[in-house]
C-alpha cells in the first residue's frame, strides 16, 4: 500500500483521497483553505456527495486518512502526490491554471526524491510541461490521470470506473499510478500526457453533443406530434447507441460540460480547426434554455411579467448541491428578467444564490402557494414522488412545465393540469 498526498480537497480531491484510503492506501489530503480543513477534521464535508461521508469517516477512524492546511508538509514522505485543483474559466474563455502552478511551486522543494506527481485537475491539452517547470524537480515523474467522476455518483465512479486513462512520458510511473486504483479487469489506457488530457475533453464534449442531439430529437417530436420517450427508448435499445445520456432536459450544464466544450472549441481554433459540430451543439444548448422559457411564456399568454412561478430544483442535476453552470438557475434568471416572481425549492439550497432574483421556499409545496405555474428544472427523486393533489390545491392555476419529464403526466392531466413536458406532444 502506498503513501499518498492529495493537494486540493474539493469534490475531486476529497473523493480521490477518501477512495484511495478506502482501498487501503495511507492518504493525506491538503488544502490551503484553513476553514475547509477545520471542517473536514471535525467530520464535515464541503460538498454534498452520496456515500462520501461514510467513506471519509471510516478511513479517518482507521487512521488511513488525515487532513492538513499545509500542502508542503502534506507531501512529506509521499510516494504519489495528486494535484486536484480548480482550473476556472477566465473571462477570455481560457482555463486559469494558477492554482495548479502555485501548488506545484509550493510542493516542489518538499517532494521525496523519485516521487510521482499525478495531475487530476482538468488542464488544457498540453500544459504538463508547465507543471514540470513549476515543480522544478528533474527527479520527479509527472503523470496525467484525468478524472471521469460524475457529481452525485463520484464514489461509485472512482471505485468502479469504466476505464482508467494514464498519460506520461514515463511509462513505469504511469503503470504504478494505474496500479494504485484500477480494479482488476478494468481497461487501462496508457498513453502520452497530451492524449490523456484530450481524452477527458473529448469524452465530455461527445456526451454534451449527444445530449444536444437528444434535445433536438425532443423538439422534433414536439413538432411532428411524436412521443420522445418511445422514440428514445427504441433508439437506446440499439446496443451501439445504448440508453445512457438519452434523457432530454432543460439543457446540459454543470461545472464541466460548458467549460470544457468551450475550452475544446478554443483549443481546436488555436490549431486552425473550426469544430463546427461541437459549436452547433453548444449553440443548441442555449436554444434549449430558450425553449423552456418559451413554453412558460406561451402558456402565460405571451408574457410572464407580474406572474408568480414556482420552480422545483436549482442545482444543475440531482444529487449534488452544485449550482455552477446550472440550466435551472439560468432559466429562473431569464424568467425573473422577464418580470416574473419566482419562488424556488431545492433540497440543497437554503438561501437565494448570489445574483439570482428568487425567493427560496422550505419545501416543494410552499413554493407552489399562489403560483400560476410550476416549472420542474432538476430531477430530484423527492420531487418525482411529490403529492400532486396537494400541489393542485396550492397553485393558483394548474399549469406545469416539466423540463425533466419527471412528473406523472397522466395523473397531472387527471387533476386538470395543463401539462408541457420536453418532447411530449
Ligand atoms: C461530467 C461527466 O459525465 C463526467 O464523466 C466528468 O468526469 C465530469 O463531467 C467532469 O468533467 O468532472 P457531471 O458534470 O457531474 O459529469 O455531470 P453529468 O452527469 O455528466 O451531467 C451533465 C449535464 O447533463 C447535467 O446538466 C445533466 O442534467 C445533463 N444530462 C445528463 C441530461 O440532461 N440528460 C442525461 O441523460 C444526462
Amino acid at each position: 500500500m502506498a503513501r499518498i498526498a492529495v493537494v486540493g480537497s474539493g469534490y475531486v480531491g476529497l473523493t480521490t483521497g477518501a477512495c484511495l484510503a478506502r482501498l487501503g492506501h495511507s492518504v493525506t489530503c491538503a488544502d490551503v483553505d484553513v476553514d475547509k480543513v477545520a471542517r473536514l477534521r471535525g467530520g464535515g464535508l464541503p460538498v454534498h456527495e452520496p456515500d462520501l461521508d461514510g467513506i471519509v469517516a471510516s478511513a479517518c477512524a482507521a487512521g488511513r486518512l488525515r487532513f492538513t492546511d499545509d500542502p508542503a508538509a502534506g507531501v512529506d514522505g509521499a510516494e504519489f502526490v495528486y494535484l486536484c485543483l480548480p482550473t476556472p474559466r477566465r473571462a477570455d474563455g481560457s482555463d486559469d491554471l494558477s492554482s495548479v502552478t502555485t501548488a506545484a511551486r509550493t510542493i516542489g522543494p518538499h517532494l521525496e526524491p523519485g516521487a510521482v506527481v499525478v495531475t487530476k485537475s482538468t488542464v488544457p491539452v498540453g500544459p504538463s510541461h508547465r507543471v514540470v517547470e513549476a515543480l522544478g524537480r528533474a527527479d520527479v515523474a509527472v503523470v496525467s490521470n484525468p478524472e471521469f467522476l460524475c457529481e452525485g455518483a463520484a464514489v461509485a465512479d472512482f471505485l468502479r470506473p469504466d476505464r482508467v486513462v494514464v498519460g506520461s512520458t514515463d511509462r513505469s510511473a504511469a503503470r504504478r499510478v494505474a496500479a494504485l486504483h484500477a480494479p482488476d479487469g478494468v481497461p487501462v489506457v496508457l498513453t502520452d500526457p497530451v492524449s490523456a488530457e484530450t481524452t477527458k475533453y473529448v469524452s465530455n464534449a461527445f456526451l454534451a453533443t449527444r445530449l444536444s442531439f437528444c434535445n433536438g430529437i425532443a423538439a422534433l417530436c414536439e413538432a411532428v406530434g411524436d412521443d420522445v420517450d418511445d422514440v428514445l427508448c427504441g433508439m437506446g435499445h440499439d446496443r451501439r447507441i445504448g440508453h445512457d445520456f438519452l434523457r432530454p432536459g432543460p439543457g446540459w450544464g454543470g461545472s464541466c460540460f460548458p467549460k470544457e466544450t468551450d475550452a475544446l472549441l478554443a483549443i481546436a481554433a488555436d490549431h486552425g480547426f473550426d469544430f463546427r459540430l461541437l459549436r452547433h451543439a453548444v449553440e443548441a444548448n442555449r436554444e434549449q434554455f430558450d425553449r423552456v422559457v418559451d413554453k412558460v411564456t406561451a402558456l402565460a399568454g405571451g408574457s410572464v411579467a407580474g406572474v408568480r412561478i414556482a420552480a422545483w430544483g436549482l442545482t444543475f442535476k440531482a444529487d449534488t448541491d452544485d449550482l455552477r453552470g446550472s440550466p435551472a438557475t439560468e432559466i429562473v434568471r431569464r424568467l425573473a428578467d422577464a418580470g416574473a416572481t419566482v419562488c424556488a425549492y431545492d433540497p440543497t439550497v437554503r438561501r437565494p444564490p448570489r445574483g439570482l432574483d428568487v425567493e427560496i421556499a422550505d419545501d416543494p409545496y410552499a413554493a407552489c402557494e399562489g403560483a400560476r405555474f410550476l416549472v420542474v428544472l432538476t430531477e430530484w427523486d423527492e420531487l418525482r414522488d411529490a403529492d400532486l393533489g396537494k400541489v393542485a390545491e396550492l397553485l393558483a392555476a394548474r399549469n406545469v412545465v416539466d423540463a425533466r419529464n419527471l412528473l406523472d403526466r397522466d395523473e397531472l392531466r387527471r387533476l386538470g393540469f395543463t401539462y408541457r413536458g420536453i418532447g411530449r406532444s
